[in-house]
């Protein structure tokens, strides 16, 4: 017989006390979400007349200039920390051209953007797989590969280009090597001094990216294994972001987020800069499509996704429901 008078039944410890009510949970609660921590990416069409629902992102749009703007101020009306503006043009070609015109349409994103609310953060991002007809993120040599020192030319070409927009921050997310260094070098050079450096230090080639290749009309045919890093793989992320901040980084980032969170963890304790993290495309996917077959709570597992990226240890999350999470961070 068991006795229940064992004082194992009765226990002076009870964690229990401190989940008492709403009151007292948000009084313990270790990890709070603020609008201003939400990174919102958003994508503007060359040339587009008006918005146009992206189908594999229900709720996320390709947008026209005006309906960007509008887009943009409501993101800064809402409290959103800043935007990381994605351009689509009209023509894509082998070095991605788009991408250096200093009228490109990312240019004009960056410039848009300012216009439409001037003091909102700009963090453009900096890749030429929008841009090149092979859509791969550099330019290739004769083999086909990607060739990374020809590439750092053009990416340096880009980063002026998006500086002289009056981009805060370029988003660097082309996993070349050095990409950092070439970056910091070409800015300075040409007194871009204040301009900064968000590494997408870590980024794997993950299978989650698959709806945003849509978005932006990605035209490539292969994978990019061959520059961005391989999901078995976290002693290599821990070596990039180290080198990152080496060359120059202002921010690390890791990406994708929800299925790296240990990625972000070991980030936190590695390095001073502050660490962000990219809940990709697909992320958002998975979670509005199971949302929206009636899974589950669609607002409680979007904060619950966010909050578990910021307790891993991101301050910065980018987003595809900044906006609106902003808005649901004020209300509360
Ligand atoms: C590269 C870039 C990609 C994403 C952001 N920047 C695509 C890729 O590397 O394949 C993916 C973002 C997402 O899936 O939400 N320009």
């Amino acid at each position: 017989m068991t006795d229940f008078s064992d004082p194992r039944f009765h226990p002076t410890i009870r964690p229990r006390r401190l989940r008492t009510t709403a009151q007292v949970r948000n009084l313990v609660a270790e990890t709070r979400l603020a609008p201003a921590e939400m990174v919102l990416p958003i994508f503007l069409v060359e040339g587009a007349k008006d918005p146009k629902e992206i189908s594999s992102l229900p709720g996320i749009f390709q947008h026209s200039e005006n309906s960007y703007k509008e887009a943009v101020c409501e993101a800064y009306e809402a409290g959103v920390g800043a935007i990381m503006p994605f351009g689509v043009p009209l023509k894509k070609d082998a070095v991605g051209s788009g991408a250096v015109d200093p009228e490109g349409v990312l240019a004009q994103a960056v410039r848009l953007a300012k216009e439409a609310c001037p003091e909102m953060v700009v963090i453009a991002d900096l890749c030429l797989d929008e841009f090149t007809d092979h859509g791969h993120c550099g330019l290739l040599d004769e083999d086909g590969n990607v060739d990374n020192d020809e590439t750092l030319k053009q990416y340096a070409k880009m980063g002026l280009a998006l500086a002289a927009a009056g981009s805060d921050f370029l988003g660097a997310s082309g996993m070349m090597d050095g990409q950092i260094g070439a970056l910091r070098a070409a800015l300075d050079q040409d007194g871009y001094r204040r301009t900064g450096l968000l590494a997408y230090a870590a980024k794997y080639a993950s299978a989650f990216f698959g709806p945003f290749r849509e978005a932006v009309q990605s035209s490539l045919k292969g994978d990019r294994k061959a520059y961005q890093q391989d999901p078995a793989n976290s002693r290599e992320a821990l070596r990039e972001i180290t080198l990152d901040v080496e060359e120059g980084a202002d921010i690390v980032m890791v990406k994708p987020a929800l299925a790296y969170l240990d990625i972000v963890a070991a980030a936190r304790q590695l390095v001073d800069v502050p660490v962000s993290a990219y809940v990709v495309s697909g992320e958002y996917a998975m979670i509005e499509g199971a949302a929206a077959s009636g899974a589950f709570d669609r607002k409680r597992v979007i904060l619950e996704a966010l909050t578990s990226v910021k307790r891993a240890g991101a301050g910065i999350i980018a987003n595809y429901w900044a906006t609106e999470v902003a808005g649901w961070l004020k209300e509360a």
